[in-house]
C-alpha cells in the first residue's frame, strides 16, 4: 500500500473535478453531431432512455468502487475490481477480473488519448486563429482552412504538445493544488462562456431565411420522432452516454478513491450526472446546432465531425461580434477537453504510483512520452496521408468511445452487482444522505442495467459483421 493517499481539499473542489472529469469534448464535439446525425428528436428518446438505464446506475456503481478501492490505497480499476470480486467470488476468479479490467482500463485510456488530446490541441489553436482572425475573410473555405490546419505540422504538432505539457504540469501538482485548482478556475467559467453562447445563439434571428430561426433548430432536437427510431440510433445513444459521462473506463472510479470513507457518494454522484447533463442537452445544445441550423438549415447539421470546426467558423465570421463569440467557443472546448484529459491522466500516473512505485513527478513524464507514442500516428494520419477523412480517428472513436467503454461498463457493473451482491448496496449507502433502496438496486444494477449492455453490445456486434 502506498503512504498516505491524498484526499479532495473541499466539497466544492471535489464536485468541480467531478464535472470537470465528465463534461468535456463529449458534451460540446461530440453530441450536437451524434445528435444531428442520428435524427434529432429520434436520438434524444434512446438517449434519456440510455441515461437512466445505464448512465445514472452505473455512475453509483462507480462512485462506489472507487471510494472502496481507495481505502485500500489503490486509485485504478484492476486492484479496485479484483477487491470487490473477491468477497463474492474465489480467489481465482476475482484475479482474472481484475487483471482483465485493469489491462482494458489502461488500454482504453491511453487509445483514447491517442486521438482526444490531440481535438484538444486543435482547440486550443482554434482559439488562437479565431482570436487573431485566421480565417475571417469570406473568401477563405473553411473546410479547406481546416484541412490546411491539420495538415500543418508547425501548427497542429505545436498545440498538441503545449496542451500535453500543461495537462502534465497540472498533473504533477497533484490532486488538491492540481487538478483541484484548474477545476476550480475552469468550471465556472465554461458554465460563464456556456451561457454567453447561449444568448447570443438566441438572439441570431433569421439572418438567411426567414423559416431558419434558431427555435426551429431547437425543435429538430427536441421533437420526438418515434417513427425514425432504429438500432443504430439507440446505440449511437448509449455510446454517448458513456463517453459523456466517462463511464465504462475507470476514471470516475479513480477520482472517487481520493474522498474519504464516509463521504456521501449519492449524493454527489448524482450531482455530477446532473452538471454533466446540464452542460450536454442545454449548454451543448443550444449553441452548435442551432447556430448551424439558422445559417445553414437542416442541412448544415449534416456536418458530422467537422461541425464545431468547419461550419461553426464559417458562421462565426458572418455574424456579428463572431471574432469574439468564436474565441469563447473554442476556449469553452478547450477547458472542457482539459479538465476531463486531467483525468485520464491522473489515471495513468495513479496506475504508476501505487502499483509500480513510481514518483508522481517521473509518473507524469512518463505519461507525457507514452502520449506521444500513440499519439503519433494520429497527429500525422492527414499529413502523411494528404487527405483529411481521418479515418484513423474515426475508427478509433468508434471502438474506443463506443465499444470498448461499454464491455467494461459491463464488466463493472457484473463485480459489483452480482459478486459483491448486496454488499454493494450497503457500501453504497454508507455517510449517504439519500439512501439507494433496495428495489432501484435489484431492478436497476442487478438487472436492466448488465442486461440492456449484453442486448446492445449484442446488437452492436450484429451491426459490426452486417
Ligand atoms: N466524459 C468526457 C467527455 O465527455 C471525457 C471522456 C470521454 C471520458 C470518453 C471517458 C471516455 O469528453
Amino acid at each position: 500500500m502506498s503512504e498516505k493517499r491524498e484526499n479532495w481539499g473541499s466539497k466544492l473542489g471535489l464536485i468541480l473535478a467531478m464535472a470537470g472529469n465528465a463534461i468535456g469534448l463529449g458534451n460540446f464535439w461530440r453530441y450536437p453531431y451524434q445528435a444531428a446525425k442520428n435524427g434529432g428528436g429520434a436520438f434524444m428518446i434512446p438517449y434519456f432512455a440510455a441515461l437512466i438505464l445505464l448512465g445514472i446506475p452505473l455512475m453509483l456503481v462507480e462512485w462506489n468502487q472507487g471510494r472502496y478501492g481507495g481505502k485500500y490505497g489503490h486509485g485504478t480499476l484492476g486492484p479496485m475490481v479484483y477487491l470487490q470480486a473477491r468477497e463474492g467470488a474465489n480467489p481465482k476468479v476475482a484475479r482474472i477480473l481484475g487483471g482483465l479490467a485493469g489491462a482494458l482500463a489502461l488500454g482504453v485510456t491511453v487509445l483514447l488519448n491517442s486521438y482526444y488530446n490531440h481535438i484538444i490541441g486543435w482547440t486550443l489553436g482554434y482559439a488562437f486563429e479565431t482570436a487573431t482572425g485566421g480565417y475571417m475573410d469570406k473568401a477563405i473555405n473553411t473546410g479547406e482552412y481546416f484541412v490546411k490546419y491539420i495538415q500543418s505540422p508547425g501548427k497542429v504538432m505545436v498545440f498538441w504538445l503545449i496542451a500535453l505539457a500543461v495537462l502534465g504540469f497540472a498533473v504533477m501538482r497533484g490532486i488538491q493544488k492540481g487538478i483541484e485548482a484548474w477545476a476550480k478556475f475552469m468550471m465556472p467559467t465554461i458554465y460563464v462562456f456556456g451561457i454567453i453562447l447561449i444568448i447570443r445563439t438566441l438572439t441570431l434571428g433569421a439572418p438567411v431565411k426567414p423559416e431558419w430561426t434558431p427555435i426551429a433548430g431547437l425543435n429538430y432536437i427536441w421533437s420526438p420522432r418515434w417513427q425514425d427510431l432504429n438500432w443504430t440510433a439507440a446505440l449511437a445513444a448509449a455510446g454517448q452516454i458513456f463517453f459523456t459521462l466517462s463511464l465504462g473506463m475507470g476514471i470516475i472510479q479513480n477520482y472517487a478513491s481520493y474522498l474519504k470513507p464516509e463521504d456521501d457518494i449519492v449524493l454527489s454522484g448524482l450531482a455530477t450526472v446532473s452538471l454533466n447533463e446540464l452542460a450536454e442537452v442545454i449548454l451543448g445544445g443550444t449553441i452548435a446546432i442551432p447556430i448551424a441550423y439558422t445559417f445553414l438549415g437542416p442541412e448544415g447539421l449534416g456536418a458530422g465531425v467537422g461541425l464545431s470546426f468547419i461550419a461553426l467558423p464559417n458562421i462565426f465570421r458572418q455574424m456579428a461580434g463572431g471574432q469574439i463569440f468564436g474565441t469563447f467557443w473554442f476556449l469553452l472546448l478547450f477547458f472542457a477537453g482539459f479538465t476531463s484529459a486531467i483525468a485520464m491522466y491522473n489515471y495513468l500516473v495513479a496506475l504508476l504510483e501505487e502499483e509500480a512505485g513510481v514518483p508522481r513527478r517521473v509518473g507524469a513524464v512518463l505519461v507525457f512520452i507514452i502520449y506521444i507514442i500513440f499519439g503519433l500516428p494520429v497527429g500525422l494520419e492527414p499529413i502523411l496521408t494528404k487527405t483529411a477523412d481521418l479515418a484513423y480517428l474515426t475508427e478509433l472513436d468508434n471502438w474506443v468511445g463506443s465499444y470498448l467503454l461499454v464491455v467494461l461498463g459491463l464488466l463493472e457493473v457484473i463485480v459489483t452487482g452480482w459478486l459483491l451482491g448486496l454488499k454493494g448496496l450497503e457500501e453504497m449507502n454508507k455517510g449517504s444522505f439519500w439512501k439507494v433502496s433496495k428495489t432501484f438496486y435489484n431492478v436497476f444494477i442487478q438487472f436492466l442495467t448488465p442486461v440492456s449492455i449484453i442486448i446492445l453490445l449484442g446488437f452492436s456486434t450484429r451491426d459490426y459483421f452486417k
